[in-house]
């Protein structure tokens, strides 16, 4: 089953005999067949010398079906392509009906996004999406990579626990129940405490506690794993089974944290940039060009390769929470009560507060931090209150332009007794957390880590506006059939 990639022929010298495999993406004049095998964002073309060739075997040559081709590389005489190839034989593994390919996506024409997701199943097969993936791939390895190069260990977090890291309560319960005979209580209601072989369990929302474990012994680790919101959220950010990298450092404060956010981004847009660009620059100009059928305050201010440079070549702004309102309270959007939701100290920040911050006001990523206890979970390091006795703790969230957070994270309570109180002002009983609270009772150091949700940093190098759109089998609401 030997073949040349596409991507390989397609750098190869002319003179090379080869044998390519893919998919028909057109086929002009009966005689010029676009082939693309998801190597690369480029089709090969394959020129056909239709006198010469069974006409029953060219009359499957259609649109989506699968075909190998052996033929010589030559020099190509069209333009956009250094060379083609001249088919010998074609053979056809793979037919697909015309008449059914028209009522679907494989059609060769411009497909609204919607669409695209109803069919989910064949939007791989498209050049957006095929480039999509191809990036969201690179960026997991720059990922992998850029930890593996900074002496952080990849740390597998359970994706079924007993713990709510959150204290959200946004949880997916986990259980083998037989369907037939479910346990109930004397009460008669379902007895949950007997979900998962007699333990009540759920699927993660976050693997830091366990990664808290890990870096208190391994020093730095970082976990890379879906993670499961129960947010019946339909928004165009959230996700009910999303990607988290979450790294945790030991021997660390906020600032440590602040830093290596910054750097860790910085890193990977960059690697973006410089291992991806032919699909960059083909979702640049599709962006570039949908921007110029909106009105002028819809479209984006720098285009798609722009805005990752911009970001790599500024400082994130680093501001308190405490700040961020008083830039809030005076800017001109409150004066005219154009904000939705109130800004007062020690509400959560909207959307639209924060896309005023970064957009707006700084014009680059911002790093909120030091945010209001009371909205922030339970593990968070207390601060000392500031003048006005005001609670705040060591967290920190870093926001993007057109994302808004796209990374949360904070300073560890590292201090037993705190600890405990908190646990307790939070409702969480001891005997849930009693593994956690062990780290801090054998040889406790300060320790900070952030969460990155992954599919917001495909959006941002994407420069796709809907979070379904940068996840292979997008969970959401009534969205589960593959
Ligand atoms: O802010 P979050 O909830 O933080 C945590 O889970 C911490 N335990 C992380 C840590 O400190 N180790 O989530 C972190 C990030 C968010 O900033 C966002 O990018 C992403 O995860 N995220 C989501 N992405 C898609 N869909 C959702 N429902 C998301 N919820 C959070
Ligand atoms: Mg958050």
């Amino acid at each position: 089953m030997s073949r040349t990639k596409i991507i390989d022929a397609l750098k190869s010298a002319p003179g090379e005999r080869i044998t390519v495999k893919g998919w028909v993406r057109a086929f002009r004049s009966n005689r010029f067949i676009a082939l693309n095998d998801g190597s690369c964002l480029n089709n090969l073309q394959v020129v056909v010398d239709f006198e010469n060739f069974d006409e029953k075997i060219l009359k499957d040559v259609t649109v989506g079906a699968a075909i190998s081709v052996e033929g010589n590389l030559v020099e190509s005489q069209g333009k956009g392509q250094a060379v083609e190839v001249i088919a010998d034989t074609i053979e056809i593994l793979g037919t697909a009906n015309p008449d059914e390919v028209s009522k679907t996506i494989l059609q060769p024409k411009r497909h609204s996004l919607e669409l695209l997701r109803e069919q989910a199943h064949l939007r791989f097969r498209t050049q957006t999406f095929s480039a999509v993936f191809r990036i969201r791939h690179a960026m997991a390895f720059a990922i992998h990579k850029y930890f593996n190069d900074n002496g952080f260990f990849y740390l597998h977090s359970p994706i079924i626990t007993g713990s709510d890291a959150e204290g959200a309560g946004e949880m997916f319960r986990v259980t083998n129940f037989d369907l037939d005979n479910i346990p109930r209580t004397e009460e008669g209601h379902i007895d949950v405490k007997e979900d998962f072989f007699g333990k009540e369990t759920n699927l993660t929302v976050s693997g830091q506690l366990e990664a808290e474990l890990g870096a208190t012994a391994l020093g730095q680790v970082y976990t890379f794993g879906p993670t499961f919101r129960a947010e019946n959220s339909n928004t165009s950010r959230h996700l009910a089974e999303f990607w988290m990298i979450e790294p945790e450092i030991a021997f660390a404060d906020l600032d440590d944290d602040m830093d290596l956010g910054e750097d860790f981004l910085k890193y990977v847009i960059r690697y973006a940039l410089e291992n991806c660009m032919e699909d960059l620059q083909f979702l640049h100009d599709r962006e570039v060009k949908l921007d110029s059928q909106k009105p002028q305050a819809e479209r984006n201010e720098l285009p798609l390769i722009d805005r990752m440079k911009f970001v790599l070549e500024n400082d994130f702004e680093r501001i308190t929470y405490t700040r961020a309102i008083e830039i809030l309270r005076n800017s001109k959007p409150y004066k005219k009560n154009k904000f939705k939701f109130p800004v007062e100290w020690g509400v959560d920040l909207a959307s639209e507060h924060e896309r005023f911050l970064v957009e707006k006001h700084f014009k680059k990523p911002v790093i909120l931090y030091n945010y209001p206890a009371d909205i922030k979970a339970f593990y968070m390091r207390n601060n000392e209150p500031d003048e006005e006795g005001r609670k705040t703790v060591a967290a920190m969230d870093v926001l993007f332009p057109g994302i808004g957070e796209i990374i949360g994270g904070s300073q560890r309570e590292e201090r037993f007794d705190v600890l405990k109180q908190k646990c307790a002002d939070f409702n969480i009983p001891e005997d849930h957390v009693w593994w956690y609270l062990d780290t801090r009772r054998f040889g406790t150091v300060p320790h900070a880590g952030f969460g990155l949700g992954f599919e917001r940093l495909i959006m941002f190098v994407t420069g796709m506006t809907n979070i379904r759109d940068v996840i292979p089998f997008p969970r959401t609401p009534k969205n589960a059939e593959f």
